[in-house]
């Protein structure tokens, strides 16, 4: 992080409030736009966050602040701390604004937009089934396990590596690679003690993971296959196609962005359902609860709990406050979750909530990209789980969370069953 911290952020990063942020939000809620000295300015009510996702003049790229200078031609400043994007690689459009970012995110979905995603997705259904039951068939003969490290970690990563074309036995590289890349993420200034270690440590990782990609591309354009990748490298739409560096940065996005991510929802979502067993109960009698669910918990409790990198291009108003052009803007998306202002009776986790156009995926154009993924990936987890853990519970509450407070989930979920189903 470049900007001085103020006493807001420590307060929102505070390790003491991460298995449980939300009575802090709730007091946060009471000061929609808030500011101190030195800190960004933190957006914590539903309808603020809202209307700032759709609001052109916030943007995800601050180097639109000089608009003089074409984004491809900035060079990145040493002193930034950027742990995003790859070194030596321009910024996935996550952090473009359009029209730029509509380019690349339209090339990206090309592939899989309709009239493909029904039948990518149903096809999808199959595998990803098949990959939870191989891991909860491994839970044979214990009686209890980590879901995180046993279940909740590995199933995402081997489903992006399936669609990206990633070589089963380089699975093991990649997913040591994405858990470096997602520490990276961590605005914490407290995180530990050696974050330049940490910093250096995720640099020389993610130049190895750059490396990597470039060449499993150049593999793809050699011999095409049924992945993603070799999708991305064989499409050219209307748009033109993706040069070598952008094919490069969306298939690292990618990695990430669906990884810790999806993780959390699993994790999270058990947590959620074991402190609720007759939910759980509900949803092992009728799978059909699963899909109103997996919504509910992206709600509740949402495994991107802030976003906290956006930049207005000039001076924004809003909930009788004025942001200046150029400060920094935090989103707290977990917090607009539970606005009363927004959702009856908000801290009520509701499986079967009616309206419920949570921030959960973001909203406006950045809205997650991964989204039908990530449901259909927690809705045959959560499903599966339900249906064949016999008398699951929880061995530790409120269990131990990362330090993350951005990608907030706990590290470790340990759970105690009877057996399989
Ligand atoms: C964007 C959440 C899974 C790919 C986003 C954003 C959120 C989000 C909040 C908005 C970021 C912003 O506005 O700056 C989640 C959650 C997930 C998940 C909670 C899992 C539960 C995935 C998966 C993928 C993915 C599985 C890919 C396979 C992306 C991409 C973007 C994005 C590429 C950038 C979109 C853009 O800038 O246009 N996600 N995501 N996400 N997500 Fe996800």
């Amino acid at each position: 992080m470049t900007q001085t911290q103020g006493s807001l952020v420590r307060q929102i990063t505070d390790y003491a409030h991460r298995a449980d942020p939300y009575p802090l939000y709730a007091e946060l809620r009471k000061t929609p736009v808030a500011h101190d000295e030195e800190g960004p300015y933190i957006v914590s009510t539903y309808w603020e966050i809202h209307g700032l996702l759709h609001d052109p003049r916030l943007s995800s790229d601050a180097r639109n602040l000089d608009p003089r200078a074409a984004p491809e031609l900035i060079e990145k400043d040493d002193e930034e701390d950027d742990e995003e994007d790859e070194p030596g690689l321009p910024p996935s459009f996550l952090r473009l604004d359009p029209p730029e970012h509509d380019r690349l995110r339209s090339l990206a979905m090309a592939p899989f937009g309709p009239p493909n995603t029904p039948r990518r997705l149903h096809t999808m259904r199959g595998e990803l089934t098949r990959i939870v039951g191989e891991l909860i068939d491994g839970f044979e003969g214990r009686d209890r396990i980590d879901l995180v490290d046993h279940f909740s970690y590995p199933f995402p990563v081997t489903v992006i590596c399936r669609l990206l074309g990633v070589p089963q036995e380089d699975e093991p590289r990649f997913h040591a690679w994405a858990d470096t890349v997602a520490a990276g993420l961590d605005p914490d200034p407290d995180a530990d003690e050696d974050a330049a270690e940490r910093r250096r440590v995720s640099r020389q990782v993610r130049t190895e993971l750059a490396v990597y990609l470039s060449e499993l591309i150049e593999e793809r354009r050699r011999a095409p296959g049924d992945d993603m990748l070799s999708a991305l490298v064989g499409w050219e739409g209307p748009e033109g196609r993706m040069s070598r560096v952008e094919l490069l940065s969306t298939a690292a996005l990618l990695l990430v962005a669906g990884h810790e991510t999806t993780v959390n929802l699993i994790t999270n979502g058990m947590l959620t359902l074991l402190r609720n067993p007759e939910v759980l109960a509900r949803l092992r009698n009728d799978p059909h609860l699963v899909v109103p669910l997996v919504e509910e918990l992206l709600r509740f409790d949402p495994p991107v709990q802030m976003l906290p990198r956006r930049t207005p291009l000039s001076e924004i108003d809003i909930a009788g406050v004025t942001i200046p052009r150029g400060a920094s803007v935090w989103l707290l998306l977990a917090s607009g979750n539970r606005d009363p202002q927004r959702f009856l009776d908000p801290d009520r986790f509701e499986p079967q909530r009616r309206d419920n156009q949570h921030l959960g995926f973001g909203s406006g154009v950045h809205s997650c990209f991964g989204a039908p993924l990530a449901r259909l990936e927690a809705q045959i987890a959560l499903t599966e789980l339900a249906r064949r853990l016999d008398g699951p519970r929880l061995l530790e509450d409120p269990p131990t969370y990362r330090r993350n407070a951005v990608l907030r989930g706990p590290r470790h979920l340990p759970l105690a069953f009877e057996g399989l189903r």
